[in-house]
């Protein structure tokens, strides 16, 4: 039995403009134990289908089991299974972190969990801030909240929206490891995160959605061999001939090929050479989880057009 089933997923949201598609047929399965990646462009419908996930938004139709169990008609079993950190920062600004901490886990109807709680606040860097008020935590200690709030009742599928969007670099490494362990001990991690380079350490399996619809599912390993083998990098002082920028993808003066074979690599430095340009700080680097995504995402807009 899978940890997390999406089975045709759509989910239209009427609006003024009349009604707009946001989920088209999503249909994969997480693995108990895995550690996986949902990934996608903004807009995509990451939130949407972590939001039908959590029970917190209807699909239109479809439906997702967590453990075997409808989300939608057993919803209460299937909140129990699940532990959510949300896009959106949301707290309630009475509590202190601790206080937060038990209500939530009486909530679940979860008892004596000091231990854990303290467990939870020191790997996610919070011990000090125990009796701060919500109000008074910073931007990344109120997402790290969200993190231990999401854990408190230990559940068996943890559920990441964007966790480290606005976490220090130092503290992204320590819930990473924390959340690492949590998947040795078992646990299912679903994440979604812009930062690609987390996502290629942590995911060992990557769904990628636009436009609703999942265009690439497949194991990490898989993904990264499917793309061009290699990517010439280099620096430029002036633009880039059209012909030559339209194979490119340029970010400022950083100018990069993807390239399969040194002969192509070749050619590419001939033509710069041919159209007069120098360049400069010149490397070959092998293809990323993000040369993959941005080859994922060209691709499936030439399939539309
Ligand atoms: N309540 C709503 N009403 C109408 N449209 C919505 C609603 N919620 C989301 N959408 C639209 O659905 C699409 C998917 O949004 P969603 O938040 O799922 O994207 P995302 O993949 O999480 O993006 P991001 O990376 O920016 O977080 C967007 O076009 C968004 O504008
Ligand atoms: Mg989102």
């Amino acid at each position: 039995m899978p940890a997390i089933s999406f089975q045709s997923v759509s989910k239209t949201f009427q609006t003024a403009r009349g009604p707009f598609q946001a989920l088209d047929g999503v249909r994969f399965d997480v693995q108990k134990g895995e550690f996986f990646g949902l990934l996608g462009p903004n807009g995509a419908g990451k939130t949407t289908l972590i939001s039908i996930l959590a029970g917190l938004a209807k699909a239109t139709s479809g439906s997702v089991l967590v453990h075997g169990v409808n989300v939608a008609t057993q919803s209460a079993q299937a909140r129990r299974m699940l532990g959510v950190v949300p896009q959106e920062l949301v707290f309630d600004p009475f509590f202190n972190v601790r206080e937060a901490l038990k209500f939530q886990s009486g909530y679940f109807g979860v008892k004596h969990n000091d231990d854990w709680i303290d467990e939870l606040l020191h790997s996610l860097g919070l011990t000090d801030k125990a009796h701060h008020n919500m109000r008074q935590l910073s931007g990344g200690m109120k997402r790290r909240m969200l993190v231990a709030q999401a854990l408190v009742h230990r559940p068996p599928v943890i559920v990441l929206d964007e966790p480290t969007a606005g976490v220090d670099v130092e503290l992204r490494q320590t819930l990473w490891q924390f959340i690492a362990k949590l998947n040795r001990e078992g646990s299912t991690v679903l994440l979604t995160t812009h930062y690609l380079e987390e996502a290629e350490a942590l995911c060992s399996r990557i769904a990628m959605l636009k436009n609703g619809k999942v265009v690439a599912l497949d194991s990490t390993t898989e993904l990264l061999k499917a793309a061009s083998s290699n990517v010439l990098r280099f620096k430029l002082d002036t633009e880039l001939p059209a012909a030559l920028a339209a194979k490119a993808r340029v970010t400022g003066r950083i100018v990069q090929f993807p390239a399969n074979d040194a002969l192509e690599i070749e050619r590419y430095l001939a033509a710069v050479r041919e159209a007069g340009l120098h360049a400069q700080d010149v490397e070959i680097r092998k293809a990323d989880l993000e040369d993959v995504f941005l080859d994922v995402m060209h691709k499936s807009e030439e399939v539309k057009a």
